[in-house]
């Protein structure tokens, strides 16, 4: 997760509401303003270097918008498979307004230009934007503000790509009640007048993910989506594959188009006779054309088509009678509205993000292993920042920096999967901070320091936040602390039937903090990919998105807890959905429980066993046990023998306060510990 410049998840926002906006507003006040804050009532205005001029930009809209007869122009920041993050020539609304941030939706009027996005990015957008946009903090809504700009009989038109089909009828209703048009304009009237410094579109070769790394062939993958069509009560004749990441994985290709996530632009159109990509054919290498078999054109080929034709096509395919199967959340408006209501089934999620959502064997060999080198790159940092904060020269930024570059020198690293979380004291209070050259603040050893991060391997994605103290924390940091480790271990323990809603598991990650009534504001977990992305939906837990939960999914578990002003908690770990060992089995249904594959012990200094029941003291111990036997001989086979004594140190178990289990406990590995040492690194 993060804040400044890619996207966070969007269902976080939504829990988080007010909480964000207070705690922004307080951040706020203590940063120092001096030179940043523009100010257009003086004459002329001040604007600080920060800031993009847009009034070519918006006079060249403008007279386009003339052109067209368009009173208002709507520009999200999404593109057209509505992705989490997006590629630069996709950054519209950025290059628009001049504010960076993700999130956020621009509307142009014929006097007006105004910017709305959350509280997080409030600062962020005032110091880039320049006098010719209004930031709105929420003031009117942007329903509201059209309406109070435009009259009746007025064209209010958007490019219908780069909306999801909600989205779009929720402009769409309220403005024709009001008696305005909502005008899809196929042709985005941004691109015709971003000329000369638009980023062109990916050109990189795409390429196929390793065999080893895939256990199911595409063509095994297209006969499963084939067969789910089949039984199918409403007979569907072709899936509609509009998320990038669901492409990917049906052909094991992958691209360099978007940051941090390995897609490449396309479609695909599955059907029962036939199946076509849509994609810049010059970017597939021969052997990759082999691979799909794109001579042919029987129901095993792969057709390559034109990106741009997937409008095209589809309404031409939606002249038989045929009926296609979308997946609403990632189907955007511009290929549905060519699709007649009566041709349609329209799902929440596609079969293909379904079916994608429950990993098969190599999948989670992958990202276990994936999980253990990665470990290992967290693990260097650690026992890196140990000596280097003292020394007073390590900031947010730099120690993202070296983080990264840890990761990149583990085996089958592909980079990092999400911007940076690198947090320290107060900033780790906002729960999606990111660090810029404004907030960089130097890592303190009196402060708790909250990172989360995570990086791309052809085997796997990963995911993992830790908060450490390098001093001596307060009774209520390690009460938190705890609080929040115990929910996170009372989340994973829990064991709960076959098909449970994540959202139905979300109180057990809660309870140890509303005890002593403290909380978190946002979701407690996401799915995530395969080399794949970050925050892969419907798995997850306590949000809206959220399925029911089968052995081989994999969550995130990540609670935490933010005070205001002070400091910041999260503890994050990725786990796999496994069977259960229970007494019984109620009408013969499975049992379900977690297993964490993140593999980095917790903060020692901050863990408080006192307020912790047996039970969570046990498994903490059973997971640190697992940790050092399985991250240890990977540390070996690296030769980091400083970062092996640190693991043995980090790992030790626990004691119930009695001093026998302990002392037992610690010798046994502590022996283990010098045999393995003896006789592997020695
Ligand atoms: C912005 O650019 C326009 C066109 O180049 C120029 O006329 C105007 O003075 C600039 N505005 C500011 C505030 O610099
Ligand atoms: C409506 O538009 C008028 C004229 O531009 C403006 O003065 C007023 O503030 C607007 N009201 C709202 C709620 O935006
Ligand atoms: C432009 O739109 C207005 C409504 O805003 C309409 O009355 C007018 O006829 C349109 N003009 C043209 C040339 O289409
Ligand atoms: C397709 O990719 C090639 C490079 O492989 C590039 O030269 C070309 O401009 C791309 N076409 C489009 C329409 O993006
Ligand atoms: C697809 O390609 C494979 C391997 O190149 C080949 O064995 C197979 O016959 C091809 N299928 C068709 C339908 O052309
Ligand atoms: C911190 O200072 C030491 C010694 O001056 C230097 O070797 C090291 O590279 C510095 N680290 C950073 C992150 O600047």
């Amino acid at each position: 997760m993060r804040l400044t410049c890619i996207a966070v998840w969007t269902w976080l926002f939504i829990l988080e509401g007010l909480f964000q906006l207070a705690s922004c507003r307080s951040f706020q006040s203590d940063k120092p303003d001096g030179g940043l804050v523009k100010d257009c009532e003086s004459i002329p205005p001040y604007l600080p270097p920060t800031v993009t001029n847009t009034s070519l930009r918006l006079s060249a809209l403008r007279s386009l918008m003339d052109l067209y007869n368009i009173s208002v122009y709507v520009i999200p920041a999404t593109d057209p498979h509505l992705s989490e993050y997006i590629g630069p020539q996709d950054a519209r609304r950025a290059w628009i307004t001049g504010f960076t941030g993700t999130a956020g939706t621009a509307v142009v009027s014929k006097m007006k230009a105004a910017l709305w996005t959350d509280g997080r990015y409030w600062i962020q957008a005032e110091r880039q934007m320049d006098c010719n946009w209004e930031l709105n903090k929420g003031e009117t809504t942007i329903i509201d503000w059209i309406l109070n700009e435009t009259r009746e009989g007025d064209i209010v038109a958007a490019d219908p790509f780069v909306f999801s089909i909600g989205e779009w009828e929720s402009y769409k209703n309220p403005l024709h009640q009001g008696n305005r048009q909502f005008v899809a304009e196929e042709k985005n009237l941004v691109d015709i007048i971003w000329v000369g410094d638009h980023p062109p579109n990916p050109t990189d070769d795409i390429f196929k993910v390793p065999d080893e790394f895939f256990e199911r062939t595409w063509q095994m993958k297209v006969k499963e989506i084939r067969a789910q069509m089949k039984e199918n009560l409403y007979q569907p004749t072709a899936v509609l594959i509009s998320a990038l990441d669901e492409t990917a994985w049906l052909f094991n290709l992958r691209g360099n188009d978007i940051p941090y996530n390995p897609f490449f632009k396309s479609y695909t159109l599955l059907a029962t006779n036939f199946i076509r990509l849509f994609v810049n054919e010059s970017r597939l290498p021969q052997h990759i054309k082999e691979y799909l078999n794109t001579t042919c054109t029987t129901d095993m080929c792969v057709q390559l088509k034109p990106y741009t034709d997937i409008r095209k096509d589809l309404q031409e395919y939606a002249k038989g009678n045929v009926k296609i199967w979308i997946g609403q959340e990632y189907t955007n408006y511009g290929v549905y509205e060519v699709i007649p209501e009566s041709k349609l089934l329209v799902n929440k999620y596609s079969p293909v993000q379904l079916t994608k959502s429950v990993k098969d064997s190599t999948e989670q060999k992958g990202l276990k292993a994936a999980h253990v080198r990665d470990a290992v790159a967290v693990i260097c940092y650690f026992v890196w920042l140990e000596k280097t904060v003292p020394k007073g020269n390590v900031t947010e930024l730099s120690g993202a920096n070296y983080v990264n570059k840890l990761r990149s020198k583990q085996k089958y690293s592909k980079g990092i999967s999400f911007e940076t979380i690198s947090a320290s004291g107060l900033n780790a209070a906002l729960a999606h901070y990111s660090p810029s050259h404004e907030t960089n603040r130097k890592l303190n050893p009196d402060e708790m320091y909250l990172i989360d991060s995570g990086g791309q391997y052809l085997d796997g994605t990963t995911d993992i936040t830790r908060t450490l103290h390098w001093g001596t924390p307060t009774d209520f940091q390690k009460e938190a602390y705890t609080r929040v480790l115990m929910g996170n271990i009372d989340l994973a323990r829990s064991i709960f039937p076959t098909l449970t809603i994540g959202d139905e598991l979300d109180v057990w990650a809660r309870h140890a903090l509303w005890e002593a009534g403290l909380n978190y504001m946002h979701g407690t977990g996401h799915g995530i990919g395969t080399f794949l992305s970050v925050h892969e939906w419907p798995v997850g837990i306590g949000s809206p998105h959220t399925c029911p939960l089968q052995e081989g999914m994999f969550t995130s578990i990540e609670p935490g807890y933010y005070q205001d002003n002070e400091f910041g908690i999260r503890i994050e770990d990725v786990s796999v959905v496994v069977k259960a060992e229970t007494k019984y089995t109620f009408r013969g249904v499975p049992y379900l429980t977690f297993e964490h594959i993140s593999l980095v012990p917790y903060e020692r200094k901050l863990i408080d066993v006192s307020i912790m029941n047996k039970e969570q003291i046990d498994w903490l111990n059973n997971y640190y046990e697992r940790i050092w036997r399985t991250v240890s001989p990977e540390l070996q086979a690296q030769q980091l023998t400083e970062e092996y004594d640190w693991l043995q140190r980090h790992t030790q178990p626990f004691s119930h306060g009695i001093i026998i289990t302990y002392s037992f406990t610690s010798l046994a590995t502590a022996l283990l510990g010098s045999f393995l040492l003896q006789g592997k690194i020695l």
